[in-house]
């Protein structure tokens, strides 16, 4: 059977971690990993290891199937070559569409809009000859996505196999402000190198997003295994190792269930609205017997005794001290509402820096006190949270949570990590 080709997106700055992910999957389906691109991964296999790879893989965003690729110089020659493609032979004019259009600067194009137009007609008109039917398009829950890529020279046309972004698991109702991207999260805890034997803690956990990853990755549960995908859609898509697949990760599941292992991971964080969503969030993923509890991180204690792995993602830009912030005494007279408001600004951004400093100094006075031997991660957008925690920096990854550029900070927690210069506040 020839080969299919395949691009999974991934996280920017998580491709070579993804690329290692791919290699264990392979272990264990027909895939080779190919190049490794700003933002994913390609690969071979059969239809099979799409399958393979939307069920276990942890990192992807999602899995495309290559249609086609060729060259092009205008809107009109990537309307030409979309309308070549049989897509009649993958779905119905029945079925919903979507269509995304990904164009490099270079791109030879006068605007990336008309051209995704040009490419959603062209498969329209493609299935309204062949069919006598158009698709309809629905930009929410489609049934099916066509992915155009295009760079300087080529346009590269792409079927969706995954639908929802990999990163819904299906186990999310409760969300907290700011959760983390659960592919994101699973990336970061394979950079920090952790694995199940070594105790794992986030202090700032949220919805639970590091602790309900790990601890699927502890018990061998399979991410997409509650969920379903775009290519159970398609109408020409080889499906015939799907049963035995999704059976083989029932079991797993089912025998994780029955042995019930201890897992040495702990999550807490200072609300207590954000630990109840926690809860409900690891029930809906399987999960009963974890660790939670309502802890200010400013005065944690390690919950074991062996040293362990800290990741963390922590609030930033908003008030920390949610607990105790300082009233404010104001006098309203002769004020316009302008001048009001920016004096409101003004000094919201100031206690707000002033408790993220206080935080941050006590958050590191406390893992250099209590956490001597750990690991911290932490992944932050602010550069200069080393300095504010004054400790040293081991390392620096820049990752990209959705568009932000973050840094995932490492701290060796050793006797000497005291920040004595500026030179790292990069
Ligand atoms: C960016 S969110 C973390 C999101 C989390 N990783 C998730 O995926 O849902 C930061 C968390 O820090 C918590 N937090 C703020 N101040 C804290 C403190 N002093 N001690 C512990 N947690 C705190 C917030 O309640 C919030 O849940």
């Amino acid at each position: 059977m020839p080969s299919l080709e395949f691009f999974a997106p991934c996280p920017r700055g998580l491709e070579a971690v993804f690329a290692d992910e791919l290699r264990e999957i392979a272990l264990q389906t027909p895939l080779t990993v190919g190049a490794v691109a700003p933002g994913g991964v390609y690969f071979t296999g059969e239809p099979a290891t799409a399958m393979a790879v939307n069920l276990h893989s942890r990192i992807a965003s999602r899995v495309l199937l290559k249609i086609a690729r060729q060259s092009y110089h205008n809107e009109n020659d990537v309307f030409a070559f979309t309308f070549e493609q049989p897509w009649e032979d993958w779905f119905t004019a029945q079925q919903t569409l979507r269509v995304d259009l990904t164009a490099l600067k270079t791109a030879n194009l006068r605007n990336s809009n008309f051209a995704a137009l040009r490419v959603k007609d062209a498969i329209c008109d493609r299935l309204r000859k062949m069919t006598g039917a158009r698709p309809n398009i629905d930009t929410l829950t489609p049934d099916v996505r066509v992915f155009a890529f295009l760079d300087a020279t080529h346009c590269t046309l792409y079927l969706d196999t995954t639908g929802e972004a990999l990163f819904k698991r299906g186990w999310r109702l409760a969300k907290g402000a700011a959760p983390l991207r659960e592919n994101l999260a699973a990336g970061i805890l394979r950079l920090s190198g952790w694995t199940p034997a070594v105790p794992l803690y986030d202090p700032m956990c949220g919805s639970g997003t590091f602790v309900i990853e790990a601890a699927q990755i502890a018990l061998g549960l399979a991410p997409g295994g509650e969920r379903h995908f775009a290519f159970e859609k398609l109408q020409s898509y080889d499906r015939s190792a799907w049963p035995a697949l999704k059976a083989a990760a029932f079991e797993a599941r089912d025998a994780a269930r029955r042995t019930r292992r201890e897992l040495n991971i702990f999550g807490s964080d200072i609300s207590g609205d954000m630990l109840v969503k926690a809860q409900a969030n690891l029930e809906r993923a399987g999960l009963h017997d974890l660790w939670l509890k309502q802890v200010d991180a400013r005065v944690m204690a390690a919950p074991t005794e062996t040293p362990g792995v800290i990741i963390a993602n922590p609030p930033y830009g908003e008030r920390v001290d949610v607990r105790g912030s300082a009233a404010r005494a104001r006098s309203q007279d002769r004020e316009t509402h302008t001048m009001r408001q920016q004096r409101d600004e003004l000094f919201h951004r100031e206690q707000t820096d002033e408790a993220q400093e206080d935080f941050f100094r006590a958050l590191g006075d406390t893992l250099k006190q209590k956490f001597t031997g750990w690991q911290a991660f932490v992944l932050t957008s602010d550069r200069g949270l080393p300095g504010q925690m004054r400790l040293c920096a081991a390392k620096r990854t820049p990752l990209f949570n959705g568009p932000i550029e973050c840094r995932l900070f490492r701290f060796d927690l050793v006797k000497g990590s005291l920040r004595e210069s500026r030179s790292n506040q990069k």
